[in-house]
């Protein structure tokens, strides 16, 4: 199956990432197909941590000494890294968090404490959608307890699509803010961002994009998306744990309220009031996390010298081929798009009534990492009438040979279970 159209030269790539060479279970090679809840790290990203703390390690913004230039330099450089990444319009609109969920939350916290116009409270109303992570759920749930703003949601079709159906009545002139998933990393469906930017736009509400299961996996430009944040996280994407990304329209970031004080956020402090450092710092406040950015520029160094569209190619190559194959397991039930070319590489499914955490079980004993459960993502489950799915998520490391494993592993879990 080498043969596939658009597949990456994966032997080379896999070289660049020590853990794929190791076995599990006793000599089994390992099968890693957990990349939507964590990808893993190459070479490059592991030796610009080790570079960082081993020869340039200080705080930043702080010091006038060499060590707290060189790590203030590396930290803005990768800033700068990302901002190209994305097409941010300007580095200041790129703000450091520790994870998309802070990044989220962030928002959330900012419009609560806002003024007008953008000010959450009674009578406005917040917009989500049925397929989101519950770190785009709970933060907007609190927001709305908090202030008493109504939560509104989009459902979703029999197919894992948004129903955009009723669009006009679900977002209305009181909607202040609309935060969706550009990718979901249940069902993979990649929602269709123009629709509801436009009608968001129409009544002056704001729109928020979590791209934490896109940034990853394809071509980002937060110019295209028209969106007002955008957020994602450096993990899924070859960086370390522990940096997240919160892009902001500049003028968003100047207006809004910071959420969190402290170090560094600031211009100046008396013992009765504060002014804020101008936008990104204003967000960032005490020490940043200053080697995860660091290990975060190395990754977009190389993902970026890779190419977003190759990788794009690669994944949705990989998983036409995934689909084709599972499809041919007797009893499993795809939760989600059947198509490859309008969703990303996350295929969510059910296998008979063996419940997905025997087949997680069954395949990890073979050396097949995926995740199963409801992956933070529990409407979804209750949606479609099941208590948790198995999830295999690839990436630009994933080999059509590691589908078919997947494939043959799933026969064996049947063939285990009666
Ligand atoms: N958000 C991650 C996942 O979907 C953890 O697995």
């Amino acid at each position: 199956m080498s043969g596939l159209p658009g597949l990456l030269d994966t032997e080379a790539i896999r070289k660049d990432f020590p853990i794929l060479d190791r076995t599990v279970h006793e000599g089994r090679p390992l099968v890693y197909l957990d990349n939507a809840a964590s990808s893993q790290k190459p070479r490059q990203v592991l030796d610009a941590l080790a570079d960082y703390y081993e020869r340039h390690h200080a705080n930043v913004h702080r010091g006038v000494h060499v060590l707290a230039e060189e790590a203030t330099a590396l930290y803005e450089g990768a800033r700068d890294k990302v901002a190209a990444f994305i097409n941010a319009p300007s580095r200041d609109e790129v703000v450091f968090t520790k994870n998309a969920s802070e990044s989220l939350n962030l928002v959330a916290n900012m419009l609560g404490l806002a003024d007008e116009p953008y000010r959450v409270d009674s009578g406005t109303e917040i917009v989500i959608t049925e397929m989101e992570h519950h770190s785009n759920i709970v933060p907007w749930q609190l927001l709305a307890q908090r202030t008493g703003a109504k939560l509104k949601w989009f459902g979703l079709t029999d197919e894992g699509r948004l129903d955009l159906s009723r669009i006009d009545e679900v977002i209305t002139e009181r909607t202040k803010i609309v935060s969706f998933v550009l990718v979901s990393n249940v069902l993979g469906t990649h929602n269709p961002v123009e629709a509801i930017v436009r009608r968001a736009q129409q009544v002056g509400a704001l729109v928020l994009i979590d791209a934490s299961q896109a940034a990853p996996h394809m071509p980002l430009d937060v110019q295209s998306l028209q969106a007002d944040f955008v957020a994602f996280t450096g993990h899924k994407m070859c960086g370390p744990t522990g940096i997240g990304v919160l892009w902001g329209r500049q003028e968003l970031l100047e207006d809004l309220p910071p959420f969190l004080g402290g170090g560094e956020m600031i211009e100046t402090v008396t013992m009765s009031s504060s002014t804020y450092a101008p936008a990104p710092h204003k967000f960032e406040a005490g020490t940043p996390p200053i080697a995860q950015a660091v290990g975060l520029g190395a990754a977009v160094d190389y993902l970026s010298a890779i190419g977003m569209e190759r990788i794009a190619a690669h994944e949705q190559a990989i998983t036409g081929y995934a689909l084709e194959r599972l499809c041919r397991v007797e009893g499993l039930r795809i939760i989600g798009p059947v198509t490859p070319e309008d969703r990303g590489a996350t295929i969510s499914f059910t296998l008979g009534d063996i419940h997905p955490h025997d087949v997680g079980q069954v395949l990890d004993e073979q050396g097949i990492a995926v995740r199963v459960g409801h992956h933070c993502a529990r409407p979804v489950c209750l949606r479609y009438g099941i208590p948790a799915t198995t999830r295999a998520s690839f990436y630009l490391y994933s080999t059509p040979a590691e589908v078919d494993a997947l494939a043959d592993g799933l026969e064996y879990v049947r063939g285990f279970f009666g």
